[in-house]
């Protein structure tokens, strides 16, 4: 892993690492093994924003947990802060955070992730180096990159959001279809152009031609089999 920015698109493969988290060492790749995972970034450990957003992913890792995606955080911050920061979190949140926090005060993993700041001049350290951003990775078992966000310093993110992603990628890479502007699980879906009309009669019964590049179709049990 060199210190260069690297370019990830969607697609790539996520890049492992080897690093200190609030749960001991960790071998990125190892750490995933047969799940997805939602690598995430904050700029800062003892910041206001960032203390609502971790716990707020530690509330809802259980909803991560059910669809077979681990939670790991990351920040240019040593281990020791980010053991008396989560204590501070699980304070305020009523959270109980048991993820890894990537310790990477090198910014190596920030580097080779894409996720340092070039716009906001608060977002740095005591010695003017950037901090990271707000970054989120979604990554799946076979450590191909599914989704990137990056978010200003400024904005706290949505878990709603990270975990309907997920909840669209899995349902996608189950099914041949893909899902609209702010489709949440239960609504319909469209069908995937690459299916024909005469295949959707079978695939999805009650599916319905709104125009002929736009197909709706409910998804339920009767479309697992
Ligand atoms: C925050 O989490 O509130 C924050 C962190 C770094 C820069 C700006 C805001």
């Amino acid at each position: 892993m060199s210190g260069q920015q690297s370019t990830l698109r969607l697609g790539s493969t996520a890049p492992d690492f080897e690093a200190e988290t609030s749960n001991g060492k960790i071998s990125f790749h190892e750490y995933i093994g047969d799940s997805w995972a939602i690598l995430f970034s904050h700029p800062d450990d003892f910041t206001p924003v960032c203390t609502t957003e971790l716990g707020a992913f530690a509330k809802l890792e259980p909803e991560f947990t059910k669809r077979n995606v681990k939670l790991i955080g990351l920040s240019a911050n040593n281990t020791d802060s980010h053991k008396a920061w989560i204590k501070d979190i699980d304070e305020v949140s009523g959270s109980k955070l048991s993820f890894p926090i990537v310790s990477d005060p090198e910014r190596k993993v920030a580097h080779a992730y894409d996720m340092i700041d070039y716009q906001d001049a608060t977002n740095v350290d005591d010695k003017g180096v950037q901090f990271t951003i707000r970054s989120v990775f979604i990554i799946d078992p076979k450590k191909k990159i599914r989704l990137i966000l990056a978010y200003p310093a400024s904005t706290g993110r949505n878990t709603a959001e990270v975990l309907r992603v997920v909840d669209s990628l899995q349902l996608g890479d189950k099914h041949r279809i893909t899902t609209p502007i702010n489709w949440v699980p239960g609504d319909d879906v469209i069908v995937h152009p690459s299916v024909s009309n005469e295949e959707a009669k079978t695939l999805f019964p009650k599916f319905r031609i709104i125009k002929p590049y736009l197909r709706l179709s409910p998804l339920d049990a009767t479309n697992d089999n």
